[in-house]
């Protein structure tokens, strides 16, 4: 119904997923993965909420990821690194690991919490805002949200900010295996940037158990619950989550909200004057062009139906972020990029016990970024049609190339 890898659907997929979700509410596709199951899309706002929540569905198919759950054929043992380091992910753990985990890194990403980094966040913005402008023309992304993104996040968890490029380049690497399908310089290049994660992170615990700080992976190193220290290993995938999660989808929502902004140069001059507020404009490039485009979900339960369907269990659900965000059954005029519209009702953060850690995060970075935009270039127009990147899942421009005006 769909062709994922069609680079015309990439660019912009909305036409393709609202004539799917039209026609039908779920629709089946074998798995490119090669799990053997089939994945059930989900095209509806309604469903796709339920989805998020739905306990019978689950990250994994039993109580920890299996390397064909990864995507990862059984007999490269070469790609365990990979393996080894989303083994104790967040995104890829049930309860009680899961509850356990989140417990302890959540306290660190409370609203308040988040909301006190205002000033720091804001000094991050003009300094990347002071040498972007002194070009005149830049790319929104890599003189900008990148820069700003990583090292906001970096420096929350006491990560050493020098090494930017290097997380970039490693999480660029290694979200690559999230998509439908993947070459196999893909998957090797996801390994390689593991091994070399993997190592820089190890040295930075080993650094913090001897010079122990305030920062949070200090706190990751020596935290006692009632299950003892944290391991390792979960330190590691824990500070490779935070890391690429800190910034990805931030950095493409920027993106891609700025460039619907800007192509609506009307609707720009309303947040430039403060008719409305950055925020307001903010939960608006959230929904109308997710970062993150589809999220899947094991059925681990019998009786489970979608649309009108039994869906089977053992198979996998998909849940399409981006045409929930457009269904005219929730939305009004849901095509409609409306600056003002304000409404946080919408899928791109999830929901359910995987719900978004960062959002509040998120949200700020977002906040202060379009925030110092307006204030500082409130001329600011795009200096040549933004080039997507050939992928669905992960979904953002190559380059948001602007003039300062
Ligand atoms: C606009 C930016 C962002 C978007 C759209 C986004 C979206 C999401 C979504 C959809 C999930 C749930 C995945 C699922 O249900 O399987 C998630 C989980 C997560 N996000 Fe974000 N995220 C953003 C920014 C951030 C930031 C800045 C952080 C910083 C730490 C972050 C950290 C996490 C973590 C740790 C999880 C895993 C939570 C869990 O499994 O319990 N995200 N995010």
């Amino acid at each position: 119904m769909i062709d994922f890898s069609d680079p015309g659907f990439q660019a912009d997929p909305y036409p393709a997923l609202a004539a799917a979700r039209e026609r039908t509410a779920v629709f089946p596709l074998e798995d490119p993965k090669g799990t053997g199951a089939t994945i059930w899309f989900l095209t509806r706002y309604d469903d796709v909420y339920a989805a998020q929540r739905d306990r019978r569905l689950g990250r994994i198919r039993g109580s920890r990821p299996t390397r064909e759950e990864l995507g990862l054929p059984a007999d490269r043992p070469d790609l365990d690194a990979y393996f080894a380091v989303e083994r104790w992910s967040l995104l890829m753990l049930e309860p009680p690991d899961h509850t356990r985990l989140r417990r302890l890194v959540a306290r660190e990403f409370t609203a308040k919490r988040i909301a006190d980094l205002r000033p720091t966040i804001s000094a991050h913005a003009d300094r990347f805002l002071d040498e972007a402008l002194e070009r005149g023309e830049f790319d929104l992304l890599a003189d900008y949200a990148q820069p700003y993104s990583v090292h906001v996040i970096a420096e929350l968890l006491g990560a050493p900010t020098e090494d930017w490029r290097r997380m970039l380049e490693w999480s660029h690497a290694i979200v690559k295996m999230y998509e439908l399908g993947r070459t196999d310089a893909q998957v090797e290049g996801a390994v390689r940037a593991s091994v070399e994660f993997d190592r820089w992170c190890r040295d930075l615990i080993d650094d913090r158990r001897a010079h122990p700080s305030d920062d949070l992976i200090s706190g990751l190193c020596t935290v006692e619950t009632d299950e003892g220290r944290l391991s390792d290993d979960e330190i590691v995938s824990t500070m490779i989550l935070l890391l690429n999660a800190g910034h990805e989808a931030t950095v493409n929502t920027m993106g891609n909200g700025m460039t619907a902004l800007l192509q609506r140069p009307e609707q720009w001059r309303r947040v430039v004057t403060g008719e409305v507020p950055a925020a307001v404009a903010v939960e608006e490039m959230i929904r109308f062009d997710p970062p993150l485009q589809l999220f899947e979900r094991w059925i681990r339960e019998g009786g489970v139906e979608y649309g009108g369907r039994p869906l089977p269990k053992g198979d996998k659900l998909a849940m399409l972020f981006g045409s929930a965000n457009r269904d005219p059954r929730h939305f009004a005029e849901p095509d409609v990029f409306d600056v003002a519209r304000g409404d946080a009702s919408h899928v791109t953060f999830g929901g359910g016990i995987h719900f978004c850690l960062g959002a509040p995060l998120a949200r700020l970075e977002l906040d202060v970024a379009v925030e110092r935009l307006a204030a500082r270039c409130p001329e600011l127009a795009l200096a040549a049609p933004p080039r997507r990147t050939p992928t669905f899942v992960i979904h953002g421009y190559e380059a948001v190339d602007v003039t300062a005006g």
